[in-house]
């Protein structure tokens, strides 16, 4: 497996794997890697990918003032060896000043709908710096695919919607959410969680697999209370059409239903969407 952290080395070095016709898988990550990640680059290998390219950047630009970028989990050993593993065949590890010129001052915004909703709404600027880092992943390693988490399901319909408007010539694939044996989504952000706090966050897995088509009002009103039950504060707790994230008034097929909660001083998300 070959490690990089000088964006022109890897640029160079993709393009000779493109031209030489073999298929280039790209996963971006922030590391503090777990099987949630592994399964992307799982879903890449599946995907034929010839060569697989795990992106590890804690990306300063997408973390609010008061967010936790500098105490998100970096163990750069530890993700190398769990890439290795997995199968990956290139590690890219940039610093904030090798991704970021000092007068760095273009970037990449979805200005639609997407963007001002749910996570969007309460941490502004968050998708502004998802789009930029990604945009530029895109640009350093062309990849034929790029693999993305259905954890982060408004993230993966704005990247869709940045690569059909901005023309990326990349397949996005969105691999499902893995979970523990108890429900919970998998996230770096677990590692902060205490004991008690991992089995309060237990409810937002069990309010989703609860849900039903049909009216949304009342089955909301039971999330919350579900929640709040176990000492979670809802950030928000919204169904959506999952093309557009617009609001729906009942649960059908297409619907995409999203929660965010603070556990403690820990914000969680998860999600699920009607097939
Ligand atoms: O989902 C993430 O881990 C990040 O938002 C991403 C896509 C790697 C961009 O920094």
């Amino acid at each position: 497996m070959r490690t990089f952290s000088d964006p022109q080395k890897l640029q160079r070095w993709c393009a000779s794997v493109r031209e030489s016709g073999r298929k280039v898988a790209l996963v971006p990550t922030m590391g503090a890697l777990h099987d949630g990640h592994l399964s992307l680059i799982a879903a890449a290998k599946k995907a034929g990918a010839d060569e697989i390219v795990v992106s590890i950047f804690v990306n300063p630009t997408q973390f609010g003032p008061n967010e936790d970028y500098a105490k998100y989990p970096r163990d750069a050993k530890a993700d190398s060896s769990k890439c290795r593993r997995a199968g990956a065949t290139a590690v890219f590890f940039p610093t904030p000043d090798n991704m970021y010129a000092a007068d760095h001052s273009v970037w990449v915004v979805e200005d639609g709908d997407l963007s001002d909703c749910l996570c969007g709404a309460r941490r502004p600027g968050h998708f502004r710096g998802v789009c930029t880092v990604v945009a530029k992943l895109f640009n350093l390693v062309h990849p034929h695919v790029a693999v993305f988490g259905q954890k982060d399901f408004q993230q993966a319909t704005i990247i869709r919607r940045m690569v059909r408007d901005l023309n990326f010539d990349v397949e996005v694939l969105v691999a499902p959410i893995v979970r523990e044996s108890s429900g919970l989504a998998l996230s770096s952000r677990n590692a902060y969680l205490s004991e008690e706090e991992k089995a309060n966050a237990l409810a937002l897995s069990q309010s989703l697999a609860g849900l039903k088509a049909g009216p949304w009002a009342v089955q909301r009103r039971r999330i919350v209370k579900c929640l709040e039950k176990r000492g979670l504060k809802v950030d928000y707790v919204e169904a959506v059409d999952s093309r557009n994230l617009r609001p729906v008034k009942a649960i059908k097929s297409g619907t995409a239903v999203l929660l965010a909660v603070y556990d403690g001083k820990t914000r969680l998300i998860d999600n699920r969407v009607f097939r």
